[in-house]
């Protein structure tokens, strides 16, 4: 992991789509082997087949799958093309198909699973084939596109918390050899060492948390290469990725670099400010006047106890100057990783309306805490960032106008329904953010529903993705950190579009 010591400047992971094959590739071609371009591994195989029925504006999906099947003798990437590529693209006045939802059942596809008889004996889970394959090939084309044409690094961003799809996506990112993958909204430990296994092709069992379960019992997904594409995939060695883990404390990175099966390669330490989801403050929260809650000093990392666990580290929220960087060097760091500043670049995901829109609210002098702010609006229960922009889901009324359908799913928990008459218990999957009566009825708290926004609908509205049609689509939430200096300098204060060769000079110098 040598290349590691040398990376600068990580552009950080932007679910969804934010951070995709594009921009990372920007960000990789410059100051090779210096920067790190991330794509994001949340909800690709939603996004392609989006993109699929948009007509696959440019055919980079189509080269993408192509090359997949091509690469491995299969015929996967062409089933996927035959399911869902729309000529030319859908009509603006009809919806998208929908893949199928990601549904753990038992393994003879029911959503019963009898009381255990020995609750210590893990229960193995079944996971629909076609989602698989999606999630792959999916993970696969994200990859390929970004690494096509150099040899700069390309990195794959995940969320803990979206624990099904994870593996599978990282399983495809491995097969177009990702150098590294960076895991954050959650404790990876595992993950690096599955990584390894996975390089070798060996069975992984996938930990599913269920709620409601028995004391003792563990619920797993196993996933075996061999079993896919009639073992294809599995000719050959794959290269072993970088595992990085997204940290705000020093005591998640003790624990992993102790970690029983195989500690990260390294570790982003993610200030509470920094865009996207942030760990919540340490204690009992307390929220202030405007409901967001409140940090102190004990949310502040001890750095000089993080260098001491020797790994290299990155730091994360706010760092985008060059006076930044070398403050992150001088306290030890490898370097730094920025994400809002590249989230505005022209190369970014980010729907352009959106990007304007922030713009103008900079040009006209509205400042960094009022345009962003730290909301529980997500299901996950992690504070998330909101840029208040009207006409997207941080505006009340358009919170209150929408029907809470959750028609993506990738945020819902699992649990187990109370036993019905005859006994048995469900496997039943539930989001905060979806109907208020079907979560209680799934044993749910009304309060935990309060204020929960549907960010799937809405993060894939904000990359140009929206169900809907022309009349009526699912409105956008938009994310960006609490820091915007980066932004108001590289577009002169809002008036100016800026490309990431423009970030990277700015940060790293000619
Ligand atoms: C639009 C946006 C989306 C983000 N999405 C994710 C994500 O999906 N996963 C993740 O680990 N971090 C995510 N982040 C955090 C970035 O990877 C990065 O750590 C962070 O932006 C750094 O702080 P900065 O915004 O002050 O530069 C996101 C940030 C932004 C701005």
């Amino acid at each position: 992991m040598e290349f590691l010591n040398k990376i600068k400047l990580i552009q950080g992971g932007m679910g969804v789509y934010v951070s995709n094959w594009r921009l990372a590739k920007a960000v990789a071609m410059q100051k090779l082997g210096i920067t790190a371009g991330t794509v994001s591994g949340t909800g690709l195989d939603w996004v392609y087949v989006r993109l699929l029925q948009l007509g696959d504006p440019g055919g980079h999906v189509r080269r993408a799958m192509l090359a997949f099947d091509e690469k491995f003798g299969i015929r996967i990437g062409k089933k996927i093309l035959d399911t869902y590529f729309v000529e030319g693209g859908k009509k603006p006045s009809s919806r998208f198909k929908n893949p199928p939802q990601q549904i753990v059942r038992a393994l003879d596809g029911s959503d019963i699973i009898p009381l255990p008889s020995q609750p210590t004996v893990p229960v193995a889970l079944s996971f629909d084939n076609d989602n698989i394959e999606l999630l792959i090939a999916t993970g696969f084309a994200e990859v390929w596109l970004a690494k096509e044409g150099h040899n700069g690094n390309i990195f794959i961003n995940f969320l803990k918390k979206v624990e099904l799809p994870l593996v599978y996506t990282m399983y495809g990112a491995m097969l177009a050899d990702v150098d590294g993958v960076i895991v954050g909204a959650g404790n990876p430990d595992g993950l690096p060492a599955a990584c390894s296994r996975l390089v070798n092709h060996e069975v992984v069992n996938i930990d599913i948390q269920v709620l409601y379960r028995e004391p003792g019992e563990d619920f797993y997904v196993p996933f075996d290469p061999h079993q896919i594409a009639e073992g294809k995939f599995t000719q050959k060695p794959l290269v072993r990725p970088a595992l990085l883990a997204i940290a705000s404390l020093q005591a998640l990175v003790q624990t992993l670099a102790q970690s029983q099966s195989e500690a990260p390669d390294g570790f982003i330490i993610e200030h509470h400010t920094a865009g996207g989801h942030n760990a919540g403050p340490q204690g009992p929260i307390r929220l202030d006047s405007e409901g967001q809650p409140i940090y102190s000093e004990l949310d502040e990392p001890d750095l000089a106890a993080i260098r001491q666990v020797g790994r290299p580290f990155w730091l994360a929220g706010g760092y985008a100057s060059h006076e930044k960087i070398q403050q992150a060097l001088a306290a030890g760091a490898t370097g730094v990783q920025v994400g809002s500043v590249f989230a505005l670049a022209e190369e970014s995901g980010m729907k352009a309306a959106y990007r304007t829109a922030i713009f103008n609210e900079i040009k006209k002098g509205t400042e960094d805490a009022a345009l962003v702010k730290t909301t529980l609006f997500s299901p996950t229960g992690f504070p998330f960032k909101v840029v208040q922009l009207e006409g997207t889901l941080a505006d009340d009324d358009v919170y209150a106008a929408r029907s809470r359908i959750c028609d993506v799913g990738l945020l819902q928990q699992r649990g187990f329904s109370k036993p019905d008459a005859e006994g048995r218990r469900h496997l039943f999957q539930r989001c905060s953010a979806a109907p208020v009566e079907g979560f209680i009825k799934k044993r749910g708290l009304p309060h935990n529903t309060e204020s929960r926004r549907c960010l799937c609908n809405g993060l894939l509205s904000t990359v140009g993705l929206a169900q809907g049609t022309n009349t009526k689509e699912e409105p956008a939430i938009v994310t960006l950190g609490n820091h915007l200096n980066s932004i108001r300098r590289l577009s002169h204060q809002g008036q100016y579009q800026y490309w990431v060769q423009d970030v990277v000079v700015d940060l790293l110098g000619e």
